[in-house]
């Protein structure tokens, strides 16, 4: 009997950035991402639980893709405690992104919370559990994303997560993000993120290699305090629209710190590159100019994520077309914008 799912799940862009982490995607600090929308990966999870031996085939946009398997294998393992079954089953994964494989564009968020909600729907029709779908059914699927890779497990969440324990949210874990959305203000619902691909090249280094050099970092420490001060101060921020000021300095100095941080280390490295200093440059001009709200984040790559309100979707699209635009690789941007996470696929 082949048992199947499919969902489509986003990726996700933190504010607070998660970087540093123990035991298995644990995080050293809590971390605020917005869900996005566009950039997404479509997944059917094709399973036969009795097949025997355990056998996994990953295609991505319909071809065999070795190099990701590794990744998803040591995801199934860790998964094998949770659901018994993936010991003995035949597992068929077919995946594909909205966003090119190679744009620079962090994969492993959305591929892997697409695989957790898979994964969770088939042990639901195994154990022929009614799948109620529900906030506790989330929060499962957000702990087994984070399995897979840590930010994955913010991508579950409509407009907002917040993953890791801050003391006076009592909601708030390590294990599972928990959704962030009746938290903020409307205004942030439908703010938008227009993606900057000034490289496509492969990183040159991992984020799980990026992590893991935090651990000998000499100022890591002070870096999750600052991150969980950020955090507070970002959650009061949202809370309303008329503290944009606050809200941009928050954003800015987190992706900021996070691209100090690789180049603080005893093996430093660097991911951003000069097309990404020449478009942060811009940013400051343009927001001085003008006074339209827009600032900047990065993840772990040299590619810029521009943070706007809705209202200025047109101004910022003619200033990429007429400034931004000679900074991208091949002319290449995507326009993002918040979204309401994860589907089913029918
Ligand atoms: C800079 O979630 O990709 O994007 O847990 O090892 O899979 P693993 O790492 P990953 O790290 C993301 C780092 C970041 C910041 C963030 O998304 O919070």
């Amino acid at each position: 009997m082949t048992l199947s799912s499919s969902w489509r799940s986003p990726s996700n862009i933190a504010l607070i950035k998660y970087w540093g982490k123990h035991g298995v995607q644990l995080p050293q600090n809590p971390s605020l991402s917005f869900t996005l929308e566009a950039c997404h990966t479509a997944m059917k999870l094709s399973v036969i639980p009795e097949k025997g031996d355990q056998d996994l085939t990953f295609l991505y946009q319909g071809s065999p893709r070795p190099s990701f398997v590794p990744k998803i294998k040591v995801f199934l393992e860790l998964m094998e405690e949770h659901m018994p079954w993936l010991r003995h089953a035949s597992v068929e994964i077919d995946s594909s992104n909205t966003f090119p494989h190679g744009a620079g564009i962090a994969s492993s968020a959305s591929a892997m919370s697409a695989l957790a909600l898979c994964l969770t729907d088939i042990d639901d029709q195994i154990n022929a559990r009614q799948s109620t779908i529900d906030g506790a059914w989330w929060l499962r699927v957000s702990q087994y994303a984070r399995l897979g890779s840590g930010s994955a497990c913010r991508s579950v969440h409509p407009v907002m997560a917040l993953w890791g324990q801050l003391t006076r949210v009592t909601k708030s874990s390590d294990e599972y993000a928990v959704p962030w959305k009746e938290e903020i203000a409307p205004f942030f619902h439908d703010y938008r993120d227009t993606i900057l691909v000034v490289s496509a090249a492969e990183k040159s280094v991992s984020s799980t290699a990026g992590h893991a050099l935090m651990r000998d970092l000499p100022y890591a420490s002070t870096r999750y305090d600052e991150a969980r001060a950020n955090t507070w101060k970002l959650i009061n921020a949202l809370r309303s629209s008329d503290q944009l000021d606050e809200f941009i300095r928050i954003c800015e100095s987190e992706a900021l710190q996070l691209h100090a941080l690789m180049m603080m280390g005893r093996s430093p490295f660097m991911l951003i590159a000069p097309g990404t200093v020449s478009i942060i440059h811009e940013v400051w001009r343009y927001r001085k100019e003008t006074n339209i709200p827009v600032c900047f984040t990065l993840d772990a790559g040299p590619n810029v994520h521009l943070l706007y309100p809705a209202q200025y979707a047109d101004d910022v699209r003619r200033w990429v077309d007429e400034v931004l635009i000679r900074y991208c690789a091949n002319g290449f941007f995507i326009e993002d914008r918040v979204g309401n996470g994860p589907e089913r696929i029918l």
